[in-house]
C-alpha cells in the first residue's frame, strides 16, 4: 500500500485552519497544524476530526505546538505571521513576518528536509525568498503561492463581467503579489477568443485595477484579518500538483534566474508544478507594456528584499 503523504500546516489561523479543512475534504494525506498559540491548533484539529465522520472520511489531523512534529513532512504550507489589518500594506509587515519567516524556515530545515514548501505569508515573493535562503533548500524546492490566487481573483471578475461561467475565463496574472502585479491581457481569453475583443477597454482597465486592489478591498470589509478562503484554496491546489505530479502550469512565485531579464529575486512567473517541485519556468512572449510592467513589479521586489535582509 503507498505511504499516505504528510501536510505540514505551519501557523493555525485563518488561512491554516481552511488549509487544514480543505487537506481533509481533498484527502491530500495526514495533516499536522502547527502553531505557537497553546491549545489553538489542538482545537481546531480535535473539531476537523469530528467534521470526518460527517462527510466519510478517513483523514487524520493532529494539532501542535512542538515544530518537531512537522518530522518527515512532504508537503509545508507556511502562513505564519501577522495578517494585514486595514491601512496597512503587505510591505509594513514585513520585518515582523521576516523574523517570524527566520524562526520557522530553521525549524523546517531540521524537521521537513526534502519537502515541498510553499509560502503565503505577506510579504509573498520576499517572504518566499528568506525561506529559501534559511533552510537552504533546492530553488525548484521553495515557491511563493500568490499568482494563483491573483489569476482566480482576475477571472472571477473577467467571467462576471462577461456573464459566463469563470471555466470559460484563461487568464495569468504575473509578477510581485503587491500594487503591481501584471494581469496578461494579451494572454487572458474568453471562450478562447483574446479578452479584448470580449471585455471593453475602459472595463478592462478598471478591473485590473480591482484586481491589484482586491486584497485590500477585503481587508477593507473584513477589518480583523485580510482573505483566506481563496489563499487556502489556492495553495491547496499547489500542494495537489506536486503530490500528484499534475505538470500544471501556473503563475507562482520563484527564484528567477534571468527568466523574462530578471535575475537574483523571487517572482511570480508562469511554472510546470509536478514531482519534482517547480519543473520548469514557461516562458512566454509579453508585449513592451507587459515587459515593462513586470521589470516595474521586480523593482517593487527588490526594494522589499533589502528591508527583509532576505
Ligand atoms: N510560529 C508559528 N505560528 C506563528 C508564529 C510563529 N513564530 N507567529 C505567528 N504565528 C501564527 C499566529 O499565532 C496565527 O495563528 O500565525 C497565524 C497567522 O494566522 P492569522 O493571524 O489568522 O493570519 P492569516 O489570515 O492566516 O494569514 C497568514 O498569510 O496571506 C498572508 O498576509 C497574510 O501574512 C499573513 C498570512
Amino acid at each position: 500500500m503507498a505511504k499516505r503523504k504528510k501536510i505540514a500546516l505551519i501557523g493555525a489561523g485563518q488561512i491554516g485552519g481552511t488549509l487544514a479543512l480543505l487537506s481533509g475534504l481533498r484527502n491530500l494525506g495526514d495533516v499536522v497544524l502547527f502553531d505557537i498559540v497553546e491549545g489553538m491548533p489542538q482545537g481546531k484539529a480535535l473539531d476537523l476530526q469530528h467534521l470526518a465522520p460527517v462527510f466519510g472520511l478517513d483523514f487524520s489531523i493532529t494539532g501542535t505546538n512542538n515544530i518537531a512534529d512537522i518530522k518527515g513532512a512532504d508537503v509545508c504550507i507556511v502562513t505564519s505571521g501577522l495578517p494585514r489589518k486595514p491601512g496597512m500594506s503587505r510591505d509594513d509587515l514585513v520585518k515582523t513576518n521576516a523574523d517570524i519567516i527566520r524562526t520557522i524556515g530553521a525549524g523546517i530545515k531540521e524537521h521537513a528536509q526534502g519537502a515541498f514548501v510553499i509560502v503565503v505569508t505577506n510579504p509573498l515573493d520576499v517572504m518566499t525568498q528568506l525561506m529559501q535562503k534559511v533552510t537552504g533548500f533546492p530553488t525548484n524546492m521553495v515557491v511563493g503561492m500568490a499568482g494563483v490566487l491573483d489569476t482566480a481573483r482576475y477571472q472571477a471578475f473577467l467571467a462576471q463581467e462577461a456573464k459566463v461561467s469563470i471555466t470559460s475565463v484563461a487568464a495569468t496574472v504575473l509578477g510581485g503579489h503587491g500594487d503591481d502585479m501584471v494581469p496578461v491581457r494579451s494572454y487572458t481569453t474568453c471562450g478562447g477568443v483574446p479578452i479584448e475583443q470580449v471585455v471593453a477597454k475602459d472595463r478592462l482597465d478598471a478591473i485590473e485595477k480591482r484586481v491589484r486592489g482586491a486584497g485590500g478591498e477585503i481587508v477593507a470589509l473584513l477589518k480583523t484579518g485580510s482573505a483566506f478562503y481563496s489563499p487556502a484554496a489556492s495553495a491547496i491546489s499547489m500542494a495537489e500538483c506536486y503530490l500528484n505530479d499534475k505538470k500544471k502550469i501556473l503563475p507562482a512565485a520563484v527564484s528567477c534566474n534571468g527568466e523574462y531579464g530578471v535575475k537574483g529575486i523571487y517572482l511570480g512567473l508562469p511554472v510546470i508544478i509536478g514531482a519534482g517541485g517547480v519543473e520548469k519556468i514557461v516562458e512566454i512572449e509579453l508585449n513592451d507594456a507587459e515587459r515593462a510592467a513586470l521589470a516595474k513589479s521586480a523593482d517593487a521586489v527588490r526594494s522589499v528584499v533589502a528591508i527583509a535582509g532576505a
